[in-house]
């Protein structure tokens, strides 16, 4: 294990954590997050640190991090700036090993000089340092919540970093809501220490992390080759899928004033990107859809993708998107083309979409699908379904889960789009409870799996450089 691994992990999997400025006053910052750390059912210790208090939130307060008469791994400080030096240096005396700053009024608004000495202390005494200007951090495997964003999130295998206060609050938010399982959730703000691709590094090794998402609105001067030279070993380790902000000439000004990072021109962004093998989403949506491909199946060992449909119209759509998107559909042989056609009417079709009509009960899914998945000449499926009054599109998703399961061993990743607006929704959220990724259009499962690709092609480009190198 490296070192940053371990000194991260006072982050992520901390014994104790002090949380100074902890408030007795409801509504405050200091208040929610102890709030937070506690409702969410932190596994470790916790202790309030506030002069004016004796308790707060039934865990007695202490008046200063140096009264707890315990170790401290983690500190989240939530004071007013002008006092954050002073209780910086009582952390690094008492030996805690990481701060969580969320104060604001440092380099954001041009208070460098604060900035800066607070990184001096954390470096005298060997801490490190997650913002300042941040609302927090999460991690669901420790039960971790030390964010004042919402008290609740739910488990899963996607990181999700974030350049963003308002909007890394609002996805935690969100995520919630469209039952998005998180490994953790990471603040950034001014990343006067750690910084995006120092916590990406900590994912890459991290055992409950399948894939990083991050928002990133920009790198700080004389980091981008660092970024690079990173995310290319995390890349090879994990998928990493990024939305950049500040695209557009009045965006990127709006960055600049945002977080004083350096926005740049966007297409160099693309050029480290690609580069270093991080997958581009461009919308919140697009960045979700494909972590949960990622999250939920095995990425690719090959191209060759099969359409398993009952309505020609989703067929063609999704064959359109697969070409535009880059997703090589086979072209069956007679023998696979005969077994298809021994699970659908006399009037479907076996090529590729294959068909299985509009008439088609769970057991031609279920028959077209044992084929897919026993067939050498496929390596994805795609299962689409069009909402029609003879097929339930719950059973079918349950059979579809069913089926999947019985081959997971084969590595053949799945995904699903269902069409039929609120009659199919319970069905996609059978499919995403139960790790097949599915969307509510042909299209969106389409750029997943075409997402899956763009990254297996990368990795093994990379394997392969590694190789001749070797
Ligand atoms: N040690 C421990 N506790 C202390 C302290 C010290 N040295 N000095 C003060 N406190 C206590 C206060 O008594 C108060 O507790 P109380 O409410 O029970 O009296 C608590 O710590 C908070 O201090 P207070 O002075 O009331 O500050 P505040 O809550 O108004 O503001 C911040 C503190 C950090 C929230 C504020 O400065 C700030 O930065 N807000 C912006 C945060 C933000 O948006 N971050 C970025 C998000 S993306």
């Amino acid at each position: 294990m490296s070192i940053l691994h371990e000194k991260l992990d006072a982050l992520f999997k901390p014994r104790s954590v002090a949380v100074i400025g902890a408030s007795r006053k409801p509504g405050k910052i200091g208040y929610t997050i102890l709030k937070n750390i506690i409702d969410y059912g932190f596994k470790g210790k916790i202790y309030p640190v506030n002069p004016a208090a004796t308790e707060i939130l039934g865990h007695k307060a202490y008046p200063s991090v140096l009264d707890i008469p315990d170790e401290v791994d983690m500190a989240v400080i939530a004071i007013p700036a002008d006092k954050v030096l002073d209780v910086a240096e009582q952390c690094g005396k008492k030996g805690v090993k990481v701060l969580v700053v969320i104060t604001s009024g440092f380099g954001e608004v041009g208070n460098k000089e604060a900035e800066e000495k607070l990184v001096e202390i954390a470096r005298k005494y060997g801490m490190r340092i997650l913002g300042p200007n941040i609302f927090g951090i999460a991690y669901t495997p420790s039960r971790l919540n030390a964010t004042f964003g919402p008290p609740e999130l739910r488990e899963g295998s996607i990181a999700f970093i974030s350049q963003s206060g308002a909007l890394g609050i609002a996805l935690m938010g969100w995520t919630y809501m469209e039952e998005i399982g998180l490994s953790a959730v990471v603040s950034m703000g001014n990343m006067a220490d750690l910084d995006v691709a120092e916590v990406s590094e900590y994912f890459a090794e991290d055992e409950n992390t399948r894939v990083i998402t991050i928002y990133l609105e920009g790198l700080k001067p004389g980091t981008g080759k660092r970024f690079i030279e990173i995310m290319r070993k995390v890349s090879l380790k994990k998928p990493v899928i990024v939305i950049k902000a500040g695209r557009s000439k009045r965006g990127a000004m709006a960055v600049a004033s945002h977080t004083g990072s350096l926005a740049g021109a966007d297409q160099v962004y693309d050029a480290a990107f690609k580069q270093s093998g991080v997958l581009r989403a461009y919308t919140v949506e697009e960045m979700f859809d494909w972590a949960r491909a990622f999250a939920y199946q095995p990425v690719p060992k090959g191209e060759r993708t099969i359409i398993i449909t009952n309505g020609g119209g989703v067929g063609v759509l999704a064959t359109d998107a697969a070409e535009e998107y880059g997703v090589p559909l086979l072209v069956p042989s007679e023998e696979l083309k005969s077994k298809l056609r021994e699970t659908m009417p006399w009037f479907g079709s076996p090529r590729n979409p294959v068909d299985l009509t509009g008439q088609a009960g769970v057991e031609n899914y279920v028959k077209a699908l044992e084929v897919a998945y026993n067939s050498d000449e496929v390596d994805n499926i795609i299962v689409l379904y069009c909402r029609t009054a003879i097929l339930d599109p719950l059973e079918l998703a349950k059979a579809i889960v069913e089926v999947a399961n019985k081959h997971a061993d084969k590595g053949k990743p799945l995904l699903a789009g269902l069409v039929g607006g609120r009659d199919v929704y319970e069905a996609i959220r059978y499919l995403n409870r139960n790790k097949i990724p599915a969307y509510p259009s042909p299209e969106r499962a389409v750029s997943s799996l075409a997402t899956m690709l763009r990254y297996k092609r990368f990795r093994e480009k990379l394997l392969k450089e590694h190789e001749s190198k070797a």
